[in-house]
């Protein structure tokens, strides 16, 4: 694969060769697989320099604040493309073509709808239950009603489990809100698009049927966009260590939206919108910032800093740009959060502190005053986003198990005891 090598030398010892590969583009890869051989592990909490797998789905330079879905960056495929041609993307590595592109739209379309036991199966949570918890829950519970298409070696049954989960995680969003306020599940309507059908799930009863705004249809399907996939995040790893068990799709992805729950990940857009209330006027932005930046204070300014991008989330411009059309569409542009989150924004970029850590706005930062804005209340934001991210989990999962792959099992620099004996 590579004639490039490292050379590691412990302790004196005769150096140890590690071959350095080449991506497409990115970082060189030491591959120090052979080091456990030698009696060492490498040390890499958090994985912040540790590449997991191979991967060809998505790229991002955290630096430059690109981000690449198979090669298209992500700002032109969210002016160009919608949610449905990106999940064909992630999954299949290509565009679809017109007929192609049919064919996926509808296989989805017509996969919407849930069995009616996973009906009953919601009267079991409280009515005050978590968005998360319920999906947690009744996602992986999805696993009991495929039996027909759960050999995770079979190529069709991984595309059939895809497009299962793909079009069946609207409805169930839907169905955890309307579970929540004890209103009647709506059915999927086969003549809407993805993101039509969505807020018609939402918001539609069987009394009213209210008019989708194609403005506000057209903001959600960019959102479910713009989460769809993200290389080896958190919820991502999660799934791929899942897979590599062997287990099957539904599983693997209640271990996704699991792992995404946490507010450093996808539970930062509930946590952002919480912190604009708390801040709740202009005036108090700066001992927010005080807060933020001071050591002994655990709070944390939500929505601003990543893991990779050590500039501007791309995926926070385009939001950004939506938030104006949305609260423009409906007469909101005065939206209070909206103006909070702007100076606040403005006073973070300037800040020594932010700057010195590269810390900007990320994917979370505005996706909640849009969705505020849309009428989405804010126990259910992170469910937005499990819905956005499950074709790139699912991407993933297939990609793992269409290659060689091993159970990943991390090891430890062990800080316990030695052996003792027991006291008799
Ligand atoms: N507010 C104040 N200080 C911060 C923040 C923040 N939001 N984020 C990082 N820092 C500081 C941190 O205290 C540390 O300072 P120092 O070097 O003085 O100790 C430095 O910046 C580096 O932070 P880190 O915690 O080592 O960085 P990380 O890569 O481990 O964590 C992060 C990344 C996203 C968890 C973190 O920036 C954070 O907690 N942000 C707020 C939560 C958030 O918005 N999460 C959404 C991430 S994007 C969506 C997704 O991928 O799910």
């Amino acid at each position: 694969m590579s004639d490039t090598k490292a050379q590691l030398t412990i302790n004196g010892k005769d150096p140890i060769d590690l071959p350095v590969y080449q991506g497409t583009t990115g970082p060189d890869v030491i591959d120090v697989r052979s080091l456990v051989s030698k009696g060492v592990f490498t040390y890499d909490p958090g994985f912040v320099s540790t590449a997991a797998c191979d991967s060809q789905i998505t790229y991002i330079d955290g630096n430059a604040g690109i981000l690449l879905h198979r090669g298209y960056p992500i700002e032109q495929l969210a002016e160009n493309s919608d949610f449905l041609e990106v999940c064909y993307l992630l999954l299949n590595g290509e565009l679809p073509n017109p007929d192609e592109r049919n064919i996926f739209e509808n296989e989805i379309r017509y996969h919407t709808m849930v069995d009616q036991q996973i009906h009953e199966f919601f009267k079991g949570f409280p009515r005050t239950a978590h968005p998360m918890a319920m999906l947690c829950g009744i996602v992986g519970a999805l696993s009991a009603f495929y039996h027909d298409t759960l050999e995770i070696d079979n190529h069709e049954h991984r595309i059939r489990a895809a497009i299962r989960i793909i079009a069946k995680m609207p409805t169930l969003a839907a169905m955890c809100y309307k579970h929540g306020i004890g209103q009647p599940f709506m059915y999927p309507q086969n003549n809407m698009s993805l993101s039509e059908n969505f807020i018609h799930m939402l918001f539609g009863t069987p009394c009213d049927r209210p008019k989708v705004s194609p403005t506000i249809a057209k903001a959600m399907d960019t959102l479910f966009l713009l989460h769809a996939d993200h290389e080896q995040n958190a919820s991502t790893s999660t799934v791929r260590l899942a897979g590599s068990t062997g287990s099957n799709p539904y599983a693997c992805v209640a271990s996704g939206i699991a792992a995404l729950w946490g507010p450093a990940h996808g539970g930062a857009n509930e946590a952002v919108l919480d912190m604009l209330y708390e801040i709740g006027d202009e005036s108090r932005i700066e001992e927010f910032i005080l807060k933020a930046k001071d050591k002994d204070d655990p709070f944390r300014l939500m929505g601003f800093g990543h893991r990779v991008y050590k500039n501007y989330d791309p995926r926070a411009t385009v939001i950004r740009g939506i938030c104006n059309q949305v609260l423009e569409e409906l007469g909101a542009e005065n939206d209070p959060l909206f103006k909070i989150a702007l100076k606040l924004e403005k006073i973070a970029l300037e800040d020594e502190y932010f700057i010195e850590r590269k810390l900007f706005p990320n994917v979370d930062f505005y996706s909640g005053i849009i969705l505020k804005a849309i009428g989405i209340p804010t126990s259910l934001f992170t469910v937005i986003f499990a819905t956005g991210r499950t074709p790139g989990w699912i991407a993933h999962w297939h990609e793992m198990l269409s290659e060689s792959y091993r159970i990943g099992r991390p090891r430890q620099l062990y800080q316990g005891s030695t052996k003792r004996d027991y006291p008799r």
